[in-house]
C-alpha cells in the first residue's frame, strides 16, 4: 500500500466468518485489529476466551495472541489499518431480502472516519452492492476509498482448515491496485485467485450456494421417491456420485439444509432476480422441497405412533449441522414447533449448542444433558444432526430407557440392518429396504 504507515489488516465483526479470518490472517503473519460493536464478545475475545464454537479456532487464537488485537473503538482500527475487512452479518429481511444495515453502518463509521482504506466485503452481499456503494462514496467525495469483493466460502465447522486451503479466493475490484493489495495477503496459500470485477464476484459467492443447495434439494426429492418405489438413495447417491461430471458431495439425503447461508443467500438471489425482472423458476422449487423435507419427520413418526399427542419426543442434535453451535435457520427450529403443534412434548439435547437452544426454543421444550436423559421414557428419537456421538445411538441402554424404541435418522447417520437387529423400530431418508450395497472396482491389475 502506498501510505506504508501500517500493514494491520481490520477485521470489523468477529462473528465465524470475522474471527476465523482474524485469526487466519494472524497465523499467516498479518497484525490484526478486530473491531465489533458486541460487549460481551470483545470482552470475551480480550480475556482469552471464544465466543463460539469452532474447531481448531481456540488453539489458533492462542498461539497469534500478540498479533491479535481486539476492541470496541472503530478508531483504534482505523488508526493501524489500511485494509478493512467487513464481516458483519447480512441476514435475510422478511421480503427475502438481504439486510445490508450493518454494512451500510460500517461503511458510513469508516467514511466518517477520514483516512484513506480498502474496504475489503466478505459478507455476502447482493450483486450490485459494490457498484451501488462505490457510487455512493464517489458522490460523496470519497473516491479515495478503494473498495473490494472477497466472498467467504468457508464452512462452519471446517472453517479454519477452509480458510488456509481454500478451493480458490475470489477477489473482485474496481481498481487492479486494490484487488493486488489484497490478493497479498493471501499470498502464502497455495490456491487458485480469481481476478474479476465486483459484480461478477458477488456473483460467484450467490451461484455457488444456490447450486449446493439445489443439488441437497435435488437428491433429497431423489430420497423421497426412493421410498416409494423401493430404491435405496444411499447406493443411488454413490452411484451417481462417481460420475466425475456430478461428483459425491452434497448428495446426502436428510432434513433439508439450514444454517445462517444456504436460506438466506438462496432467498436473496431468487429475490435479486425477481427485483431485476426476471423468475428464477428453480430456486423457487428448491426453497419449497427444502421447507417441505424439514416436516416430513412427523409424517414418518405418525406411521408408527398414530396421533403424536401426548407423545413424548427426544430430539437429538439441535445445531443446523454437526461441529457448529449455529442454530440459524437449523431444521430442529421447524421440527420442534411441527411437534409441538401436533401436542408433543419434545426433550432436545445437542453436544454444544445448548446455550443458543435455551434462547431459541420454546420454553416449554424440555433441554436434557446426555442423549440417555433425552431419551429416556420418549416414544421416539429423532436424530437431527449428525453429530458422531449419535453413531452409538442404537444400544441396549437407549432401547431400554424408551418407552417406544423408536428411531427416525434424519440425516441417514445409522445402519439400518444393526439398529433393525439391536431391537429398535427405525426409519431414515430414502432407504425403506433392505437393498444389495455393493461396490466392486475393477481396473487394470486386479484380477478378472
Ligand atoms: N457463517 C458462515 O458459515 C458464512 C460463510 C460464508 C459467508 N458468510 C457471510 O459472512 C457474513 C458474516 O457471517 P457470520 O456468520 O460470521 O455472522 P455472525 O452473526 O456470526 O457475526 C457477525 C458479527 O458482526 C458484528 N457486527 C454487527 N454489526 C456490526 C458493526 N456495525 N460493527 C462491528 N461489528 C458488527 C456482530 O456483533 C457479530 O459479532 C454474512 O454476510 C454471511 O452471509 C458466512
Amino acid at each position: 500500500m502506498s501510505n506504508g504507515a501500517s500493514t494491520a489488516v481490520g477485521v470489523v465483526g468477529v462473528g465465524y466468518v470475522g474471527l476465523v479470518t482474524a485469526a487466519c490472517f494472524a497465523d499467516l503473519g498479518h497484525e490484526v485489529v478486530c473491531r465489533d460493536i458486541n460487549p460481551a464478545r470483545i470482552e470475551a475475545l480480550q480475556a482469552g476466551r471464544v465466543p463460539i464454537y469452532e474447531p481448531g479456532i481456540e488453539r489458533l487464537l492462542d498461539r497469534n495472541r500478540a498479533r491479535l488485537h481486539f476492541t470496541l473503538d472503530l478508531a483504534e482500527l482505523t488508526a493501524r489499518c489500511r485494509i478493512v475487512f467487513v464481516c458483519v452479518d447480512t441476514p435475510a429481511m422478511h421480503s427475502g431480502d438481504a439486510d445490508l444495515s450493518r454494512v451500510n453502518q460500517v461503511i458510513d463509521e469508516l467514511a466518517a472516519a477520514g483516512g484513506r482504506y480498502v474496504l475489503v466485503m466478505k459478507s455476502t452481499v447482493p450483486v450490485g452492492t459494490g457498484q451501488r456503494v462505490r457510487a455512493d462514496m464517489d458522490a460523496r467525495g470519497l473516491g479515495h476509498i478503494g473498495y473490494v469483493s472477497n466472498p467467504e466460502f468457508l464452512r462452519e465447522g471446517r472453517a479454519v482448515g477452509d480458510f488456509m486451503e481454500p478451493d480458490r479466493i475470489v477477489i473482485g475490484s474496481f481498481q487492479p491496485a486494490d484487488g493486488e493489495a489484497v490478493a497479498a495477503l493471501y499470498q502464502d496459500l497455495n490456491t487458485a485467485v480469481i481476478r474479476t470485477d465486483v459484480a461478477s464476484a458477488e456473483m460467484i459467492k450467490y451461484a455457488a450456494n444456490a447450486f449446493l443447495a439445489t443439488k441437497i434439494s435435488f437428491i433429497n426429492e431423489i430420497a423421497n421417491v426412493c421410498e416409494e418405489v423401493g430404491a435405496d438413495v444411499s447406493v443411488v447417491a454413490s452411484g451417481m456420485g462417481l460420475d466425475e461430471r456430478i461428483g459425491s458431495h452434497f448428495l446426502q439425503p436428510g432434513v433439508g439444509y439450514g444454517g445462517s447461508c444456504f436460506p438466506k443467500d438462496v432467498r436473496a438471489l431468487k429475490q435479486l432476480a425477481g427485483n431485476s425482472g426476471y423468475h428464477f423458476q428453480l430456486l423457487t422449487a428448491v426453497v419449497e422441497v427444502n421447507d417441505l423435507q424439514k416436516r416430513r419427520v412427523v409424517g414418518k413418526l405418525e406411521r408408527h405412533l398414530g396421533s403424536l399427542r401426548g407423545r413424548r419426543i427426544a430430539m437429538l442434535g439441535l445445531a443446523f449441522k454437526a461441529n457448529t453451535d449455529d442454530m440459524r435457520e437449523a431444521a430442529s427450529l421447524v421440527l420442534c414447533d411441527r411437534l409441538r403443534s401436533e401436542g408433543a412434548t419434545v426433550v432436545a439435547y445437542d453436544p454444544v449448542a445448548m446455550e443458543n437452544a435455551r434462547a431459541l426454543l420454546a420454553a416449554d421444550v424440555q433441554l436434557a444433558g446426555s442423549v440417555l436423559e433425552a431419551v429416556t421414557g420418549a416414544d421416539a428419537a429423532v436424530v437431527v444432526t449428525e453429530w458422531g456421538e449419535f453413531r452409538s445411538l442404537a444400544s441396549a441402554a437407549v432401547r431400554d430407557a424408551m418407552a417406544t424404541p423408536l428411531i427416525v435418522d434424519g440425516r441417514n447417520l445409522l445402519d439400518p440392518d444393526q439398529v433393525r437387529r439391536a431391537g429398535f423400530l427405525y426409519e431414515s431418508v430414502g432407504r425403506p429396504s433392505e437393498a444389495v450395497r455393493e461396490t466392486v472396482r475393477i481396473g487394470a491389475g486386479e484380477p478378472a
